[in-house]
């Protein structure tokens, strides 16, 4: 052999043991977690003893308001979700539905209300994703509504080139009336990708999560290898916008523990991260829990016990997520703080399935709210034809 096949044979090699070590510490991982390879098998529970509300749609988040068990929801169409996700690159701004809405939904008397919007009226309308709902610290009957708005763009330039002009609405409402009063749009460098939202309870700041660093480009799609693009803002009305923790990995949703833990769900190499706040609102790594799954919306029950809406194929949440027609198996997990003996041991939090379903019932799952005290779960998708509403 010359010195050339010599050279070639051993970049070859070297080429070979590269994509090796890749496969070894990204691929599988990834292919596991999204049920890609081996493949995850759909093992139905807890998904027979629900009720459907077909009248509220694409919904990709659901916020429980505990003491009267109403649910807030933020939704949309399937029909618009399918050319409108800047998420998931989907920007096609002419299909964009800029009517999207928040709706009320009281599991006890099946009621509806579309919460209307008489004072907003910006041109550019609402194009909902994340969101959050908070009673007012001085008056609970008055809540906070945070939304994540992905606005078209405006200007010469296509979407697909710029992105959308996404930004955070703050509204508010009363408790059980039928509209929301604007209070501020906030529009940031610093709010880039808005996924979800993390909102207080005097109206005045929030967190939110941008779940790339760029709205268009290569870079968004190097996640998958590891990279570090998402991150988690910060911002006060009056004060302005920063980042709280930069360089995360795909951060998603956002919520926080009765005692002002925040946790952060990773939207592709699955699990949560729990964030101790700072004395100036930046946020430190206070530890990891592993998911078997990929985790999308997340929210604390009454009883301290968080739950994930997680996905079990994730090549067919986003084959559903640009065509909402073909249907994508959803599940939910419990993470509890474990209490037991083996706590003692290292196993600090329990991982548990508590539903599954193979998307007929609810499809590409977004978000899960578990009312503790009625015993009812709620299961939401961005794209879902439905809302699911199972006593478990
Ligand atoms: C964009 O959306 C419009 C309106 O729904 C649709 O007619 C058009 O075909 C879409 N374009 C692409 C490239 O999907
Ligand atoms: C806050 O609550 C969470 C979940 O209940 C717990 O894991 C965490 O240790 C608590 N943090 C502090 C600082 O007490």
């Amino acid at each position: 052999m010359g010195a050339t096949g010599k050279i070639a044979l051993n970049i070859s090699v070297v080429l070979l043991a590269l994509i090796a070590g890749f496969y070894q510490i990204y691929l599988k991982h990834v292919l596991a977690i999204t049920g890609v390879y081996p493949a995850r098998i759909i093992e139905p529970l807890a998904n027979t003893d629900c009720k459907t509300v077909p009248e509220l749609q694409a919904c990709e988040k659901i916020i429980l308001h505990q003491p009267t068990g109403v649910i807030y929801l933020a939704c949309s169409t399937p029909s618009s979700r399918a050319h409108w996700i800047p998420a998931a690159n989907q920007l096609n701004a002419t299909g964009a539905s800029n009517k999207d809405y928040v709706a009320t939904y009281d599991p006890a008397t099946s009621h509806i209300t579309r919460l209307a919007t008489p004072d907003f009226n910006n041109g550019r309308g609402l194009s909902l994703h994340g969101m959050d709902v908070v009673p007012s610290e001085s008056n609970p009957k008055e809540l906070f509504i945070y939304l994540v708005n992905h606005r078209t763009p405006i200007g010469d330039k296509p979407a697909q080139e710029v992105g959308a002009n996404s930004v955070i609405e703050v509204f508010k409402a009363q408790l059980g009336g039928a509209s929301m009063e604007h209070v501020k749009t906030v529009s940031d460098p610093i709010i880039v990708t808005p996924n979800d939202v993390l909102g207080s309870a005097d109206g005045k700041s929030f967190y939110f999560t941008n779940d790339h660093a760029a709205r268009v480009g290569l870079s968004r799609h190097l996640e998958i290898l590891g990279h570090k693009g998402s991150s988690i803002g910060y911002c006060h009305i009056d004060e302005g916008c920063k980042y709280a923790l930069d360089k995360t990995h795909s951060s998603n949703g956002i919520t926080s523990a009765p005692n002002g833990t925040i946790y952060v769900s990773d939207s592709i190499f699955g699990g949560v991260t729990a964030l101790e706040r700072q004395t100036d609102n930046t946020l430190v790594v206070a530890e990891s829990i592993s998911t078997e799954r990929v985790v999308d919306g997340i929210s604390f029950d009454a009883n301290g016990q968080l739950w994930g809406a997680t996905t079990p194929q994730g090549l067919t949440a986003w084959k559903h997520v640009a065509n909402p027609k073909l249907l994508s198996p959803s599940s939910v997990h419990r993470i509890s703080i474990n209490t037991g003996v083996n706590a003692f041991y290292g196993e600090k939090y329990k991982v548990e399935k508590t539903f599954e379903d193979d998307g007929t019932l609810i499809s590409g799952i977004t978000t899960a709210a578990y009312d503790s005290q009625r015993k009812k779960l709620f299961l939401h998708g961005i794209a879902s034809p439905q809302l699911a509403v199972c006593n478990i």
